[in-house]
């Protein structure tokens, strides 16, 4: 499916954020990852936890169902599961036998995130979760907030692609956060294993409209724009702002700092969750300017929908134009696909 081969949608054997950490509490999470339905909730002793959202009788929705101490009580006939996934109870017969069991996955919180593995359980490995480190979060002089989750009604990867090409920002955000520097400028990329990062240095340009709004200054400045890619759907990416090294008053001076967080993850074949966090110097700047970004999000759930709706409506696509600009989103897309063959491959393996 495009991008991507015939067929091929999203790697399983890998993390995905599932949610904030913040919004897993005692209340039953219903979620779509990956084309599954998933239920997140936090037992009573403060552990999170996601099981299969489908209950396997009749396929009602157990996060429409109710919750009997760190159990799942099915809303429709009450058969009950444990946090494991395991059928405990069924009211019309003494028997429990174990296909009556739901799915549990593996679940990790780890900052503000809280990591799901959809995929083979065996091969859950928790060092392949971006570290703080990897990151930049948790560093100290900065705060770091979720902002918003969004469901938008596109395919996962047309996000992965927009993050992955920031030439954006001049354009669909040209009214907030970028300008045509961030076209133009010359970017440095770094590939390791399924990582990818992006940096541009954008010299001896006026500040986009929110920069300078909020840094309150209004002469040439030097930026450095920065995204990691962590495959297949974390963002990592920073953005500094410096008096230009020309001016005369305040040559180099760091006007701002931000760290920024989006993780997009797949929830159908046409649909994904987009998860954005925001790091600032202090909670009020945190809170302020993240609000302020509000707008910069609509704009990219709306291209994004905007070509969803294009891909599915037309008859045939022609081949991608592909440019310069490319070269990051390309490999970035390169990743996932080989993700995709070497799972493939692995199920096509003798035992
Ligand atoms: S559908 Fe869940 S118990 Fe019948
Ligand atoms: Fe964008």
């Amino acid at each position: 499916m495009y991008p991507f081969k015939e067929g091929d949608f999203a790697p399983r054997n890998a993390w995905y954020v599932a949610a904030f950490c913040k919004d897993i509490g005692e209340r039953l999470l219903s979620r779509w990852i990956l084309g599954e339905p998933v239920v997140l909730y936090r037992k009573k002793d403060g552990t999170a936890v996601a099981v299969g959202g489908r209950c396997p009788h009749r396929y009602y929705p157990l996060g429409e169902s109710t919750r009997l101490g760190d159990s799942i009580q099915c809303g429709y006939h009450g058969i009950t599961f444990g946090p494991d996934g395991r059928c405990t109870r069924v009211p019309s017969q003494e028997k429990v036998p174990s296909v009556y069991n739901i799915p549990s996955y593996p679940l990790i919180e780890r900052g503000l995130w809280a990591f799901i593995w959809m995929g083979d359980p065996e091969l859950a490995d928790e060092s392949l979760i971006p570290s703080g480190e990897q990151i930049g979060y948790g560093l100290d002089g900065y705060v770091y907030k979720p902002v918003r989750t969004m469901e938008v009604d596109g395919r996962y990867q047309l996000l992965n692609d927009n993050l992955l090409d920031l030439t954006h920002l001049g354009f669909l955000h040209r009214s907030s956060i970028g300008n045509d520097g961030n076209a133009s400028a010359p970017e440095e990329r770094e590939v390791s294993g399924c990582k990818v990062r992006s940096r541009r240095w954008i010299r001896e340009t006026e500040a986009p409209p929110l920069f300078a709004d909020t840094s309150n200054f209004r002469g040439k400045v030097d930026r450095l724009a920065g995204m990691d890619f962590h495959a297949p759907g974390f963002h990592a990416g920073l953005h500094d702002t410096y008096v230009s090294k020309s001016d005369r008053e305040r040559p180099g001076e760091l006007l701002q700092s931000s760290k920024v967080y989006h993780a997009v993850t797949p929830a159908t074949r046409t649909t994904c969750q987009y998860f954005f966090a925001y790091g600032g110097p202090s909670d009020e700047y945190v809170d302020a300017y993240s609000k302020s970004l509000w707008p910069v999000l609509d704009e990219d759930k709306f291209a994004t929908e905007e070509i969803e709706k294009i891909l599915q409506k037309s008859e045939s696509l022609p081949p991608e134009l592909m440019l310069k600009s490319d070269g990051t989103a390309v490999i970035g897309r390169r990743i996932l696909q080989d993700m995709m063959d070497q799972e493939r491959e692995k199920v096509g393996e003798p035992a």
